[in-house]
């Protein structure tokens, strides 16, 4: 009785967790990987374009008004974390993620000493990630809050990207660099 109890209990509260994930014009279906966990708080949303690919034991999660984008034919690595709270992330199409990359749309502000870290909101000034159309991003990169990654970017394996990096450039290192351009 109380597993049955606990089962629904357990479905409907994914229906709540799920309820804000968007499936926009979907002619061909959006692939999602096992053990790839999607939630959403209040007033976030997830939304997914036609032929996104979510690999395996992904996070995605948009959270305190959070909103994630993924444009179409958005192909997302086994093990990567995007994790949009009180921001947006916004993934351009065709763009793709390699294995454990990770986007964090916001910082905590940190600057006092009067207060807890986890007691100082967020800090506004870095916020949001956007990534253009037709990237690539290898394998474990690291995109920080308020970071533009221009379209048709390349960033290296492991980067760590602090800064803006524009169109049609490669980055790589930590910090991120941009050491030439695609042709
Ligand atoms: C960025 C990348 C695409 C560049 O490839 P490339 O055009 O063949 O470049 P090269 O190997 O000629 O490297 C150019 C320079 O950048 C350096 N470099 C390349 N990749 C680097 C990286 N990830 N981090 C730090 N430096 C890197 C090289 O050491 C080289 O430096 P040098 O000129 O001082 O010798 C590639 O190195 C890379 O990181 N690929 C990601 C692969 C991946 O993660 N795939 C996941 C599955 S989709």
């Amino acid at each position: 009785m109380y597993s049955a109890i606990k089962s629904i209990a357990k479905i409907f509260f994914l229906k709540i967790r799920l309820r804000k994930v968007n499936y926009n014009n979907l002619h061909h279906l959006v692939h999602i990987g096992t053990y790839t966990l999607i939630k959403t708080t209040q007033r976030s949303t997830i939304q997914f374009n036609a032929n996104v690919a979510i690999h395996d034991y992904v996070k995605l999660l948009a959270e305190d008004g959070g909103v994630i984008i993924f444009g179409e034919k958005v192909n997302i690595g086994d093990y990567s974390t995007i994790r949009a709270s009180r921001a947006t992330i916004d993934i351009g199409p065709h763009t793709m993620l390699g294995q454990r990359v990770t986007l964090i749309s916001t910082n905590h502000a940190y600057k006092r000493r009067d207060q807890y870290i986890h007691d100082q909101d967020i800090d506004a000034e870095k916020i949001g990630i956007k990534i253009g159309a037709d990237c690539w991003l290898g394998a474990g990169c690291i995109i920080l809050p308020g970071v533009t990654i221009g379209n048709g970017a390349v960033i290296g394996a492991h980067a760590v990207v602090t800064k803006d990096i524009p169109d049609y450039s490669i980055a790589v290192g930590n910090p991120a660099r941009v050491i030439s351009t695609r042709t």
